[in-house]
């Protein structure tokens, strides 16, 4: 049974052990009842890495091995929804590295093997950052013994993981809000040129991994961003290997940046990848309506962002759900952050994200595929539905983008589809979107994709699909899907 109810943090704690449930989903559900499930409640979106790809960027999130391990709904969303997957702290040089020369792999070996059990990339956090820096590491004040020290540190993680790092931060947090210096141990005891050291060395470490720079407070245009951006220009100018900049995004409710997108465009424009890193947007605690109300709309703006620069991969979220976020520990009396509460239920910081990268709505987010009783097991046979297929077509003198609503107008779910479009003479399919396309002469065949494959009775699922054509660009059709003629109004 994967689809339970779990009411609070109690209920949670003994998930694994003597779940908490309250079966659902079947034909007597009320329609609450039906968006609740293990992927938090009301979330009724397609998986939200499946939209971020159809836009070319990743959706991110920071993982625990242990918290996949002690809770499912936890490794659930995880698996679900991302598709980058940051260890929130298994990476990081007292995780890896806690004596010298001594390493500790098994933290992060599982965040690798969970991004490449769910087909996820991983981006590597961190390699050279002053906190969580093993004291051994800090208290070292000879130059060259630091310098071997912080290059064998990089050669070791870097080099076990080569090849498995979609990108890494080599150094997280080498800037002070003024523009100047942190004054690390790094900083401290080898001068300016460390930096460009970690970058030659991670490169060398890991050829394959696009090399970031990390900060947080510089999501705007400020001394701290500029300090980032002259370093990041320098080292273009000087062939130092750089490829992206990662801002960390931890926010404060209605304090989103005017000039965010226009801070991203600048680094772009110098010729690196932007990445919004560590996204959370803290409020006090408990949280009022008002302050969630902006924080969706904070999300919102995040999102677009990115969404609006060419060049910004994506948005790593800094956990899922506001139980384990960092936030109350660090920052105390405030929290959550996160678009998932406590207990699971989603914020509305999640549909606002969700709309953003252009997440489809869907009956059933979580289908089982096990349960007999559950209407969209998705292993039912498809059933005797009728379908009305409306196309638009948006033609010019060589071509045309159609969009298609295939909509269920029986009374049983479509579970599984094929739908066959026929074309008039010398059109050629180009593209397709939302479903698996294919041309045989004059049919084209679109075969629904794993997060559109079930359409509920009166629902509707939209595709979408760019040909080529001599002459005419007359009416699209007939229709059929699963071998059934559709109307087409
Ligand atoms: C935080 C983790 O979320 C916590 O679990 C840990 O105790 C402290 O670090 N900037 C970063 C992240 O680059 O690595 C930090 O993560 C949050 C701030």
């Amino acid at each position: 049974m994967k689809k339970f109810l779990i009411t609070g943090a109690l209920a949670l704690s003994t998930a694994l052990c003597a779940p908490a449930v309250i079966a659902f989903g079947g034909p007597d559900a009320s329609p609450s009842e039906a968006t609740q499930s293990a992927l938090g409640i009301g979330h009724n979106f397609e998986p939200l890495r499946d939209a971020a790809e159809r836009s070319g960027r990743t959706l991110g999130v920071a993982y625990a091995p242990h918290l996949a391990s002690s809770d499912s709904q936890y490794r659930s969303i995880a698996e679900r929804e991302f598709s980058i997957i940051t260890a929130e702290n298994a990476m990081k040089w007292d995780a890896t590295e806690p004596q010298r020369g001594q390493f500790r792999w098994t933290e992060a070996d599982a965040v690798v093997q969970f991004a490449q059990d769910n087909d996820a990339e991983v981006y590597g956090h961190t390699l050279v950052w002053h906190s969580q820096l093993p004291q051994w590491a800090a208290n070292l004040t000879d130059p060259a013994e630091l310098r071997t020290v912080m290059v064998d540190h990089i050669n070791s993680v870097a080099g076990r993981y080569a090849g498995d790092i979609a990108a890494w931060d080599v150094v997280n947090e080498a800037f002070e809000d003024n523009g100047s210096r942190r004054q690390s141990v790094f900083q401290r005891v080898l001068g300016d040129g460390y930096i460009e050291e970690a970058f030659r060395a991670a490169r060398a470490a890991d050829p394959e991994a696009k090399l970031c720079i990390n900060d947080y407070s510089t999501d705007w245009i400020n001394a701290k961003s500029t300090a980032i951006y002259d370093l990041v220009k320098d080292f273009k100018e000087r062939n130092v290997p750089i490829d992206c900049v990662g801002f960390q995004s931890h926010l404060i409710v209605g304090q989103v940046p005017t000039n965010f997108q226009q801070n991203l465009q600048r680094f772009v424009d110098l010729g690196v990848d932007v990445r919004i890193t560590e996204l959370d947007i803290r409020m006090s605690t408990p949280p009022s309506a008002a302050n969630l109300a902006t924080q969706a709309q904070d999300y919102r703006k995040v999102f677009q962002a990115c969404w609006n620069v060419d060049g910004c991969t994506g948005v790593t979220l800094w956990g899922i759900t506001d139980s384990y976020s960092w936030i109350p520990q660090v920052f105390p009396g405030q929290g959550a952050a996160l678009p998932w509460n406590d207990d699971y239920s989603t914020k509305a910081a999640l549909g606002e994200l969700a709309e953003v990268i252009g997440a489809q709505h869907v009956s059933d987010p979580d289908p089982d595929p096990t349960d007999p009783t559950d209407p969209t097991d998705p292993t039912d046979p498809p059933g005797d539905a009728l379908c009305a297929v409306v196309p638009q077509v948006n033609a010019w003198n060589t071509g045309y983008t159609a969009n298609l609503t295939i909509r269920n107008t029986g009374s049983v779910a479509i579970n599984g589809w094929e739908l066959t479009i026929g074309l008039p003479e010398g059109h050629q399919l180009t593209q397709g979107w939302s479903a698996e396309f294919s041309q045989s002469g004059n049919d084209i065949v679109a075969s629904n994709a794993a997060w559109n494959a079930t359409i509920s009775p009166g629902n509707s699922v939209g595709i979408g699909f760019n040909a080529t054509y001599q002459g005419t660009s007359a009416d699209l059709g007939p229709f059929t899907l699963n071998g059934i003629a559709c109307d087409e109004s």
